[in-house]
């Protein structure tokens, strides 16, 4: 039998902690045709991606660290940060101490770089992204708007590795090949700190991978999964909150029920297909 979906013992229907902000309604996503917005990601193709038009990265003002707290995101690089040719930066984006930044990365408007995180070339990184500090993301990830990536985690693109050819009198290249895979992180999805992401992995819209998981699937929309490898233990709101834990049995309560979020009182339904969609205020 495969595994049931029920609520989560007092998690899916209780109320939000006294103190815990309420998240913000309704989506504040901008689309590639406003203005000064270079770059959406949002459900677009590895193909569809518009042509940026960013301010040049290079003007943009660098200096120490700005003050952490400051309301309005000015774009900042750091004045220790590589960021190489062709490097598309959107407005707002802060690029934070020793963050290198490989040739041909795009990356949108109002995100953050932590510091010391290495993006390879070519990358493409969406707007309101979080990226903290000690991330690697290699070559062929994309990252779609709304996307957060914890500390130390690390992508990979080749299944089968190795430095050197056979023989081992040459050292291959790093250049993509045909071999290399791509990985797609879906919108609003978050990625707790130290996570490993298998080449070729596609991570649905708002989904939740626990902290130090090592993926190797993909994972759908709204699934939050933790562990090594990483296993399904439930479905996640859009805000981030648990509304859904997997037990033993057969899988149909909730998806005839639908489920509403404790916490921004969002309704989670499943549509024929198994498509899930969020439905904010409900309340
Ligand atoms: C995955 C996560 C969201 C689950 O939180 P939760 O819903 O409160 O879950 P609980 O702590 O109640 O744990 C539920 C079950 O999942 C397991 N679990 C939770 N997190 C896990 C993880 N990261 N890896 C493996 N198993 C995990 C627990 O052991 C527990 O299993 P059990 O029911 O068999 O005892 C949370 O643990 C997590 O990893 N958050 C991300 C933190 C992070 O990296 N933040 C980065 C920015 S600071």
């Amino acid at each position: 039998m495969g595994p049931r979906l029920a609520w989560a013992p007092g998690i899916g229907d209780h109320a939000r902690p006294a103190g815990l902000p309420r998240p913000s309604g309704g989506s504040t996503a901008r689309t590639a045709g406003d203005p000064g917005v270079p770059l959406s990601l949002s459900g677009s193709g590895p193909d569809e991606f518009p042509t940026p038009a960013p301010p040049d990265p290079h003007q943009a003002s660098r200096g120490p660290s700005p003050d952490g707290d400051r309301a309005s995101m000015e774009s900042f690089i750091h004045e220790t940060a590589i960021l190489e040719d062709d490097v598309a930066i959107g407005e707002g984006t802060r690029v934070y101490s020793q963050v290198h930044i490989r040739k041909g990365v795009q990356i949108g408007s109002e995100t953050l770089i932590g510091e010391k995180s290495y993006i390879a070339y070519d990358v493409r990184i969406g707007d309101f992204c979080k990226i903290n500090a000690f991330v690697y993301i290699c070559n062929g990830v994309t990252l779609e708007d709304g996307v957060m990536v914890g500390a130390h985690t690390t992508f990979t693109n080749d299944r089968f590795p190795r430095a050197a050819n056979w023989e081992v009198s040459e050292i291959l290249p790093s250049a993509r090949t045909e071999e290399k895979m791509l990985t797609r992180v879906r919108r609003g999805a978050t990625l707790g700190a130290g996570c490993c992401i298998a080449p070729g992995i596609t991570i649905g819209e708002f989904a939740t991978v626990g902290m130090s998981s090592v993926v190797i699937h993909d994972v759908g929309p709204h699934l939050l999964v933790a562990g090594n490898p990483a296993r399904r233990l439930g479905y996640v709101c859009r805000c981030g909150w648990r509304v859904a834990t997997f037990v033993h049995g057969p899988e149909f309560d909730l998806k005839e029920q639908g489920v509403r979020c404790g916490n921004c009182g969002s309704a989670l339904r499943w549509k024929a297909g198994g498509e899930i969609e969020c439905l904010a205020d409900e309340a």
